[in-house]
């Protein structure tokens, strides 16, 4: 039977590894700022707040609702929209908020596809199977690494969707969101999917899918946006109000009873410290990305796209086939200390998609986070030229590099 010590030299090891001394690639995690961190444990854990707008269904939540409208606030005043709300537990639940609210069971709706980093959550195997949706995939312009808007236009028309998914878990450039929108039935809503890039929109160095004619964004609130974990879900200001009442619907008394309310002070103030330092943090974000893919590139790795400048976004992709493959390859790596994931490339083959797919994905937003710039996107570049081509491992060197990056970045000060 497992004893107290257990459990808490488990989470002291978890703490020590991942924080002080692992370089974490993860494209979809990060850290919260030590504000948020100290904020996330309150009496608003294991409270509910079940609500019909200003209508509450439980008593005691005064407090509840007002931190849940204060987060919606600060999103409703940065995107410049009424609808906002960030009662979905996590990006996956905020996509079916949106197939809740605007597709019924046997409707289509068209999405990017595995295979072209779509998240399962758009496809049939995920939450869109599971609601009953037949989701098609677009068309994919691999040179490009992005949509193909010819033929995804044609198949959008003649399959007449309820909803088009943008936005994706493999994202190296901006997607054709106005161009789909102008060309397409202006009836079938356009949701983006910002669960990756959140952070970088918000930072406004990436595209801004409501103005370019996104009905909804979807996402996670702590990837690229750093937060806790959590979903949101934002509608654009030409969304009717019957619209976005389809919308509140959903989330209650549709999906959500107990809504995690204790995440809402540290989304309000990682919110509040992007509106700071978030600029600052995007920016340096996509620099550091294109610097690692430059870097690595140089030493020989095969970088996707180098023709269209690597990236745009904090990710990266490298076709490590050469090297045995992306699950060898993340688990080399892991035993220096540096975590990052395998990942199907367009060309992989449905059968090594999710076995050993050709590619890993590098994401640079968590030791942006921990102040590493360009200097030190050269240093990792040269730690994987180490670990893969002269086969060293590099874990002391890897520590002694974290060691160097101990506070967290692009934040208000505690205390
Ligand atoms: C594009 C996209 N959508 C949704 C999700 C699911 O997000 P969550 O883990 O917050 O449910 C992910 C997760 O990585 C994602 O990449």
């Amino acid at each position: 039977m497992p004893n107290l010590e257990d459990i808490i030299k488990l989470v002291d090891r978890q703490n020590r590894w991942r924080r002080q001394e692992c370089l974490n690639l993860i494209a979809s995690e990060s850290v919260m700022s030590p504000l948020a961190e100290k904020y996330y444990i309150s009496d608003f854990h294991g409270r509910y707040n079940e609500h019909s707008g200003p209508e509450r269904h439980y008593c005691g939540t005064i407090h509840s609702y007002e931190i849940e409208e204060l987060c919606n606030q600060i999103f409703r005043e940065r995107f410049e929209t009424p609808f906002v709300d960030v009662r979905p537990i996590s990006g996956a639940i905020a996509n079916m908020v949106v197939y809740t609210a605007f597709a019924r069971p046997g409707d289509i709706i068209v999405a990017l596809g595995i295979p072209n980093g779509a998240h399962v959550s758009s496809t049939q195997w995920g939450i869109a199977g599971v609601r009953g949706l037949k989701s098609i995939d677009m068309f994919f312009d691999i040179e490009n690494m992005n949509i193909d808007v010819e033929n995804t236009v044609k198949l959008i028309d003649k399959v007449k969707p309820k909803i088009v998914m943008l936005g994706a878990s493999v994202i190296l450039f901006p997607e054709p969101v106005k161009e789909i929108r102008e060309r397409i039935d202006p009836k079938i809503k356009i949701v983006y999917d910002a669960s990756h890039v959140f952070g970088l929109i918000y930072g406004g160095v990436f595209q801004q899918p409501l103005e370019e004619g996104a009905d909804l964004i979807t996402s996670s609130t702590h990837k690229t946006f750093q937060g806790p974990q959590g979903g949101i879900v934002i509608g654009s200001k030409n969304l009717s109000g019957e619209e976005w009442q389809k919308v509140e619907t959903a989330i209650f008394p549709g999906i959500m009873s107990n809504t995690h309310i204790h995440r809402f002070p540290a989304l309000a103030i990682t919110a509040l410290e992007m509106n700071e330092f978030g600029k600052d943090y995007a920016k340096q974000v996509v620099k550091n990305a294109k610097v690692l893919a430059e870097s690595l590139y140089e030493k020989g790795f095969d970088v996707l796209c180098p023709n269209l400048g690597f990236t745009e976004s904090h990710q990266i992709l490298v076709n490590v086939s050469k090297f045995g493959g992306g699950k060898p390859v993340s688990e080399l790596l892991e035993e220096s200390n540096i975590i990052c994931n395998k990942i199907a490339l367009p060309t992989d083959k449905p059968q090594d998609a999710t076995r050993n797919p050709s590619g890993i994905r590098l994401g640079v937003q968590e030791l942006t986070r921990w102040g590493m710039k360009e200097e030190e996107m050269r240093t990792i570049a040269e730690l994987f030229k180490k670990v893969l081509v002269e086969e060293k491992n590099v874990k002391n060197e890897v520590i002694e590099l974290k060691n160097r990056f101990n506070e967290v970045h692009y934040c208000f000060k505690l205390g």
